[in-house]
């Protein structure tokens, strides 16, 4: 049996082992992305809504301005965002994006990723 600090260091373990390899799988699949698609899908899904990127079309103010937001967060951060908002604020009114196909997703995340 393992006491309960087993467990909370053994639950961190898989924690992070799950956060390197989601990380590790957006930058290993990622070598080369098309940034027109992810700025087209940006529009499309109705990202731009709530969100503003400077030089697209919307005025979207629900949500933070993402014209910068590569500096804040890594591709595979935003990734995470954009599939399961609420792991990081349970009260969020962004809706998880669970129609993107795997390589829309990357498209997405790596295109915001390179707005600094
Ligand atoms: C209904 C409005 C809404 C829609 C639609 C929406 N978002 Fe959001 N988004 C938010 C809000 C509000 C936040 C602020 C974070 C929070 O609420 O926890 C946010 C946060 C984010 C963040 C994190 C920004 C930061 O600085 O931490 C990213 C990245 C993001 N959204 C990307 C997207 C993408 C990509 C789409 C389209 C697939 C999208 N959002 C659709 C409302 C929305």
């Amino acid at each position: 049996m393992s006491s309960p600090i087993q467990r909370i260091v053994i639950g961190g373990i898989w924690a992070l082992a799950l956060a390197v390899s989601l990380a590790t799988a957006v930058a290993a699949a990622a070598p080369y992305v098309n940034p027109i698609r992810g700025r087209q899908l940006f529009k499309t899904k109705g990202c731009v809504s709530c969100h503003k990127v400077y030089g697209v079309p919307g005025r979207g103010t629900a949500g933070p301005n993402l014209s910068h937001v590569g500096k804040e967060l890594t591709a595979a951060e935003i990734a995470r965002q954009i599939k399961n908002p609420k792991a990081k604020n349970p009260h969020t009114r962004m809706p998880a994006a669970t129609d993107l196909k795997p390589s829309e997703l990357r498209a997405l995340s790596v295109w915001l990723a390179s707005l600094k």
